[in-house]
């Protein structure tokens, strides 16, 4: 199948990423939000992206312009989708929402259209159980920071072809990924050994094992992780910690109890990163 046009739903922290990376493998891309102000931050955080690219001279100013020419930002679902070869759904972590709008987007594009949906733990069977294309329905998990983490996590749903499985390594390596295939099960196989050494670091701390510092700084130089759990949650997002331990609590049991203070930080807005709190304060940077 040949895939030229591509339908991003959702500007925020994954988003805009999986936008960036499709335009910069020569894609046309509709990115769609239904608030305009995430829409734009979405596109300012592409183009201060591809900016230190260029800084870096890793990029001409040329080539910044085409991949910002290739993104068209929108609000309009029908506009974004009609005339997509692909559509990767990157909206909020909560089935009944994916389910809606994928319910929604069944009647707008014609059936050859693929549907992919970057879910960080839901079943994808689920999901595509709402439309009348299940067998072209997958799974598509990227990292963040999407332009530089370098795997995607193809998920298969109960129903999804082979045809759209070959699809989707092949569209997940001509944007320079590396795809591991998984079949589904909850949290797949990443986060379902991240998330709840993620959570452990949140149990270390409210027992208080360690400084948040020296969890961090622990994990960093005893097993040469790049950064340590809390500061990862932090840029992860806290609200999507929980959601994917509330989804491995519910599924597979107590073994996966989310922490207490995880969703009290949680209750308090303390979202990470991106709400300038979370376990640590970013609000000076
Ligand atoms: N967007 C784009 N590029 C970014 C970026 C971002 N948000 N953050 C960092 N980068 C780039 C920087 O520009 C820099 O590139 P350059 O040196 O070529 O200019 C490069 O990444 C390294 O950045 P820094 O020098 O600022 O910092 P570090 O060397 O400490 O790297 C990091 C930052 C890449 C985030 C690194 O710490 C890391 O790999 N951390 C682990 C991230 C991780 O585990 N992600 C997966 C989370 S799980 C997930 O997403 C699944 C979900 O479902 C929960």
């Amino acid at each position: 199948m040949i895939i030229q046009n591509i339908c991003v739903l959702g500007a925020g922290l994954m988003g805009h990423g999986i936008a960036q990376v499709c335009a910069q493998a020569g894609y046309r891309v509709a990115l769609r939000d239904i608030d305009s102000l995430v829409l734009e931050e979405g596109m300012r955080a592409i183009e201060k992206n591809l900016a230190r690219d260029v800084e870096k001279g890793r990029k001409s100013g040329d080539e910044m312009s085409a991949i910002m020419n290739r993104i068209t930002p929108t609000l309009d679902l029908k506009l974004a989708a009609a005339h997509a070869d692909l559509v990767v759904e990157v909206v909020i972590e909560v089935m009944d929402a994916k389910k809606a709008l994928f319910e929604e987007l069944d009647t707008i594009v014609p059936p050859p259209c693929l549907f992919f949906t970057n879910t960080s733990g839901l079943s994808i069977t689920e999901m595509a159980a709402t439309t009348r294309r299940p067998d072209r329905f997958i799974g598509t998990h990227f990292f963040n920071p999407v332009p530089v983490m370098r795997l995607i996590e193809i998920v298969k749903g109960q129903e999804t072809s082979d045809e759209t499985l070959g699809t989707a390594k092949q569209w997940g390596a001509s944007l320079g990924k590396e795809v591991i295939v998984v079949n589904e099960a909850p949290a797949f196989a990443v986060n379902r050994i991240l998330c709840p050494m993620l959570n452990e670091a949140f149990y270390a701390l409210e027992s208080g094992i360690a400084s948040p510092e020296d969890i961090d700084k622990g994990m960093v130089l005893g097993c040469n992780h790049p950064m340590g759990p809390l500061a990862l949650a932090d840029l992860i997002g806290l609200e999507t910690l929980l959601r994917v331990m509330e989804g491995l609590h519910q599924e597979l049991g107590d073994k996966y109890r989310p922490a207490p203070l995880l969703r009290k930080l949680v209750r308090a807005g303390r979202f990470g990163k991106k709400t300038g709190k979370g376990v640590f304060d970013y609000t000076e940077l």
